[in-house]
């Protein structure tokens, strides 16, 4: 396989999927507050995304999976299925939004406190968060993959944090997940180079303790195998000409 060039048509298709999805981060907002469930939040936003964006929620029936967005709260790494489950004050909860509109996915997420966290709690939430946007500022024609890996590797490492290995960045466009496989660890200048026209997430996870994971006989919650605390952050981004467009950036960040 190989990483595809998207043409103006489909980046513009990109930017309005990416532009849905991070408006999607921001509706749920004020909702994510003690005492709601996480299946609660998953029919706001699936309502949110059917109805008033006239999209289509990506995780619904992916592979199996029966919900229509991820949550994944405390130790869990990735791919929480909403429960019944509440949160409680000091959760932290990751909430991942991918939506298709006029067949073009956009995928982004982001950490959300619940009520008050613990000051370490914060702390690893900011590092990874750091950690997205310095991959980020990689992202120019000639940069490479191992480049934006070793960026985020550097800043994680030198904070005492691990970052999980088995779940990366990928391509994104008329398929959830392409071509390339974006690490959020690697050597600067190995891996493939990075062209105008590419569109990829990046997305690193990163834990308090030690980076190794299990998933549970859901097949899909992955949780660290030390029960830390783990954290994510996701964006959808285009190579320009010049660097990069963020597609699913929030008003929060601009
Ligand atoms: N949104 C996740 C990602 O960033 C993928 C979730 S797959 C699902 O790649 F099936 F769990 F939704
Ligand atoms: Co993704
Ligand atoms: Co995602």
């Amino acid at each position: 396989m190989s990483i595809s060039i998207k043409n103006e048509a489909e980046i513009n298709k990109m930017r309005i999927a990416g532009k849905l999805a991070a408006e999607v981060l921001e509706m749920i907002e004020p909702h994510v507050i003690p005492g709601i469930t996480t299946n609660e939040l998953d029919q706001i936003c699936h309502d949110y995304i059917v109805n008033d964006q006239q999209a289509i929620p990506a995780p619904l029936n992916y592979r199996g999976f029966p919900k229509s967005i991820c949550t994944s709260i405390n130790q869990t790494i990735c791919h929480g299925i909403p429960s019944e489950k509440k949160l409680k004050k000091g959760d932290i909860i990751n909430i991942d939004i991918t939506v298709i509109k006029d067949e073009y996915h956009g995928d982004t997420s982001k950490m959300f406190c619940v009520g008050a966290s613990s000051q370490h709690a914060k702390r690893l939430i900011d590092i990874t968060q750091e950690c997205l946007f310095l991959g980020i500022e990689q992202v120019k024609p000639g940069t490479t993959l191992g480049d934006i890996g070793h960026a985020i590797q550097t800043h994680a490492e030198s904070n005492r944090y691990s970052i999980v290995r088995e779940f990366c960045g990928h391509g994104i466009g008329k398929n959830f997940h392409e071509d390339p496989h974006v690490m959020h660890f690697g050597k600067p200048g190995e891996g493939d180079i990075l062209e105008a026209g590419m569109i990829f997430t990046i997305e690193p996870m990163l834990n308090i303790g030690k980076r190794h994971m299990k998933v549970l006989k859901d097949g899909w919650t992955a949780v660290t195998k030390d029960r830390s605390l783990s954290a994510q952050w996701e964006h959808t981004i285009l190579v320009t000409p010049t660097g990069h467009e963020v597609l699913t950036l929030r008003k929060e960040e601009m």
